[in-house]
């Protein structure tokens, strides 16, 4: 069998696995697991699972590494299904669970429909995301939890790898839960901070980061980033924020950044940049879901972010690898 049809297998049976993953998450497997092994008969008692069933998606997760067994039809947790567990430090519980909500699965089973109209057919059925977030409180949740368990391979590269002795504050424009600001602010103690999202989302920054001791350096802005962003600082984040958006969206954005920032401020883009080579890549794939989800949005090269800068009166001056596919664009005022 050819190295191409070994892939187009491993995508294929990568459904069956990614469905019994969301099961194990939906019915918290991990967390009824959590103080010991148990029977299938018990455990789909806990469940509130049909044990029949569950037995199968058990074997399905025995072979995935997420549970092993532990005598005649007993299951134990292993250390890899343990970041299932809900209060795992870094749980991707919720990215599982918003991975196949409704309207994320609904999203990419349409991704056919979408690609014959270029209308996302996810955004024809539940309206732009972040308006079918603000009205689900609990997708919501799950979604800045899985936008802040996504972040933190490449949150510590970025606390790491960038160099913020200049910088006095840092505005994180479209936050979320604050996570990428709490660990800049960690490893930089004299910085200060603004987080600026959504009504919505800005009331769970503004508990995050109080949870994590930064009430008193960091004010948190609800606000539109079309309408304006906080004035004045020298420094502007925006992670995984362009990529939601199409050409002309994302040079408002970054207009509206360019009017606001000190004159010696700087621009940092946190992105996954598309390489140009045919090989796979987590942006090419991440580009799948932007297409599905949103109208316009989009994953881009290092050369159509310097495009968009160049639209927005800034200039790519440089780009950092991250780790874990991410990358730090930096742009200045032009
Ligand atoms: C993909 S998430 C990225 C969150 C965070 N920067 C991160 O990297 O984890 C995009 C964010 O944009 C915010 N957002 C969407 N539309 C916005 C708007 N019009 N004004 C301000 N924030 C917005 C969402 O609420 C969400 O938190």
């Amino acid at each position: 069998m050819s190295h191409s049809d070994d892939l187009l297998w491993e995508a294929v049976s990568g459904l069956s696995r990614f469905s019994a993953l969301l099961t194990m998450a939906e019915l918290g497997v991990a967390d009824h697991l959590a103080h010991g092994p148990s029977t299938t008969e018990e455990l789909a008692g806990r469940c509130g699972a049909h044990a029949p069933s569950l037995r199968r998606v058990l074997r399905e997760l025995t072979s995935m590494g997420l549970v092993r067994p532990a005598g005649a039809d007993r299951h134990d947790l292993t250390e890899r299904g343990a970041v299932l567990r809900s209060d795992a430090p870094d749980s991707i519980r919720s990215s599982i669970r918003m991975l196949g909500e409704e309207g994320f699965w609904y999203a990419m089973g349409n991704l056919p429909a979408t690609v014959r109209t270029g209308r996302s057919a996810f955004a024809a059925q539940f309206g732009n995301l972040y308006e079918h977030l603000a009205a689900r409180p609990e997708t919501s949740r799950l979604f800045n939890d899985y936008m802040r368990a996504r972040a933190v391979t490449f949150t510590e590269g970025l606390a790491k790898r960038y160099d913020f002795s200049q910088a006095g504050t840092m505005v994180d424009v479209a936050g979320g839960k604050g996570h990428i600001l709490a660990t800049v602010l960690h490893a930089n103690p004299g910085m200060r901070g603004v987080l600026f999202d959504l009504e919505h989302v800005a009331e769970g920054a503004r508990e995050s980061l109080a949870a994590e001791g930064l009430a008193g350096r960091c004010e948190v802005v609800a606000g539109d980033f079309f309408a304006g962003v906080p004035a004045g600082a020298d420094v502007y984040l925006l992670a995984s924020v362009l990529h939601n958006w199409g050409d002309d969206d994302a040079v408002r954005i970054l207009r509206n950044v360019r009017r606001a920032m000190a004159p010696a401020g700087r621009v940092l883009v946190l992105e996954v940049v598309l390489p140009d080579d045919g090989e796979p890549h987590l942006g090419k794939d991440l580009d799948m879901r932007m297409l599905a989800i949103f109208d316009g949005a989009v994953e881009r090269s290092r050369q159509e972010y310097a495009a968009l800068f160049d639209r927005s009166e800034l200039k790519l001056t440089n780009v950092i690898e991250l780790g874990a596919g991410a990358s730090l664009i930096e742009a200045v005022p032009s």
